[in-house]
This record gives C-alpha cells, structure tokens and sequence, in this order.
C-alpha cells in the first residue's frame, strides 16, 4: 500500500469524530483526542495497568495470547503488542476497527501478532481458556448484560483479566423487601440504570442498549459469580486522574489461579 503523505495524514486524522487516543503518527501528526481529559484517562490506566502485566508475567508476554475487549482505536492493544504478545482487538463497531487498522498500517505493527476484528464481545466464540490475558477496559458499565459478558470472560481468560469501569458513589446498602410483610434484605451491590443518550453519534458509547453502572461492592460480587476466584482492586498512584483518585472508576484485577502464568 502507498504511504500517506503528511497532507494525507492530517486530512484523515481531522475529519471527525475526535480521537478516543492520540497516536503519534509521525512527521508531527497526531490525532486529535475528543476530550483533553482522556489524555490523564489513559496515563493513569497504563501507570496503574503495565507494572502488574510485568509482574504476572515476568518474563514477558512473548508468546502469550491477549485479547483488548472494546478496543476502539486499540491503542491499549498496542500496548501489550509492544509487550511481545501476540493480541486480538474487538470492537462492535466498524467505524473503530477501521481506524485500528489505519493506525496499525501507520506503525507498521506486524499484522501476524495483532489483529483487529469487529465482534460484539455476546457474539464471541473462542474456546476456554484462549487468552493468558483479557483487558475489559470501559465496557462493563455500556452492556445491560453485565452478568452474562463477566462468564464469557471468565470462560476465555486463562489467567489474568483487568476489568476497569465507571462507579457509581452507592456506599450504603441498598433496602429491598423479601416476600413478606417486614421482612427487608440489605444489599451492599447495586447498579444504577443509565440509558446513554448518544449511543449514534459517540463511538466510546454503548452500541443499542441500556447500561448498568455498578458500585465496588457490584463489581466483586459480579466477578465471584463469574468465576473468578481472587478480586484485587488496584490503588491509583497519588498523581493519578481525579475520577480513579475520588472512586468514580476503578481497576481491578480477576484471576483464575487454577492456571499459572
Ligand atoms: C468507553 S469505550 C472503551 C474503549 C477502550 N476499551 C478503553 O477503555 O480505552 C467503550 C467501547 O466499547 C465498545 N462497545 C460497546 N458495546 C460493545 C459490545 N457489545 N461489544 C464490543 N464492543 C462494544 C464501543 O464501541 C467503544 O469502543
């Protein structure tokens, strides 16, 4: 394929949407983020992120199998790439795999140890146990089947998922009656009801559904039900992004200890 010439490059990277990441592309291009934010976002995901792949995987992730659930431009994708594995990208939406691939093309990332395909994750099929590593990073919070795509990951993964989502501030339990008169539950997992309303023209969005935003206690117990055995939230570092530092989002690691790294 004929490189783009620097003219080529800023045409493509500044006709919208915005940019969910900014890639270097060289000859000082550079695309251009939706929200200044996202920049602080993703330094804090990767500051939070890249010290526990090396220390569940120590040796690297050469030979290892990843996949980057919802990946939208995949630049979380390239970063495991740049680790040695070998990495799968899904997203559901085309327009998002289509600039995976330009950008891939751009760098020169060798397309037999990355590949980005277009998968609404319900959709996927691979066998258990495929992926030493899943990254489910800003998806939990857009499904209205949260429950279901926690099991299917947990069926895939064979070690190590890193599940990053929106919180909601929910600390109380929740009160709910139970089948008598009186008689209450007092839950401490909840999840709050959001029906995003630019699911067309926002392709960080969800695609066509309503979306669960759970509390931390939400998210460890949709995690135990999945399977997974140890929960770890990870802290943010002291310089982190204001929504990992007040608990608006959060990282957190799901092992299947049954299988080594
Ligand atoms: C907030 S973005 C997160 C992108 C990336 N994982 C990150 O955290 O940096 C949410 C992404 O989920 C994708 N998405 C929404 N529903 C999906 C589904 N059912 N299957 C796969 N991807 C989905 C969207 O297209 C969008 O790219």
């Amino acid at each position: 394929m004929r490189r783009m010439t620097k003219e080529e490059k800023l045409k493509w990277v500044n006709t919208g949407p915005a940019w969910m990441y900014e890639f270097d592309l060289g000859e000082g291009v550079k695309t251009p983020l939706l929200i200044e934010e996202l920049r602080s976002v993703h330094q804090t995901r990767e500051q939070m992120i890249l010290p526990i792949i090396d220390k569940f995987f120590p040796k690297g992730l050469s030979g290892k199998c990843c996949l980057d659930v919802a990946c939208n431009e995949g630049y979380f994708s390239h970063l495991l790439y740049k680790h040695g594995a070998n990495v799968r990208g899904t997203d559901i939406r085309e327009v998002n795999i289509q600039r995976a691939r330009a950008v891939q093309a751009l760098l020169g990332y060798d397309p037999a140890r990355l590949v980005f395909e277009v998968e609404d994750f319900f959709n996927n099929r691979d066998q258990a146990d495929t992926y030493d590593l899943t990254l489910f990073l800003g998806l939990l919070y857009h499904i209205e089947n949260p429950m279901s795509a926690l099991r299917l990951l947990h069926k895939i993964t064979r070690t190590l998922c890193v599940i990053e989502t929106q919180l909601t501030r929910q600390t109380a339990p929740i009160i709910s009656g139970w089948g008598q008169t009186g008689v209450t539950l007092e839950l401490p997992a909840s999840m709050a009801l959001y029906q995003e309303p630019d699911m067309d023209e926002n392709n960080l969005a969800a695609f066509n559904s309503l979306s669960f935003i759970p509390n931390v206690a939400a998210v460890r117990q949709l995690l135990v039900s999945a399977g997974f055995t140890e929960i770890t939230q990870l802290s943010p570092p002291p310089a982190a992004n204001l929504q990992y530092l007040c608990g608006d989002r959060g990282i957190f690691l799901a092992l299947k200890p049954e299988n080594p790294t």
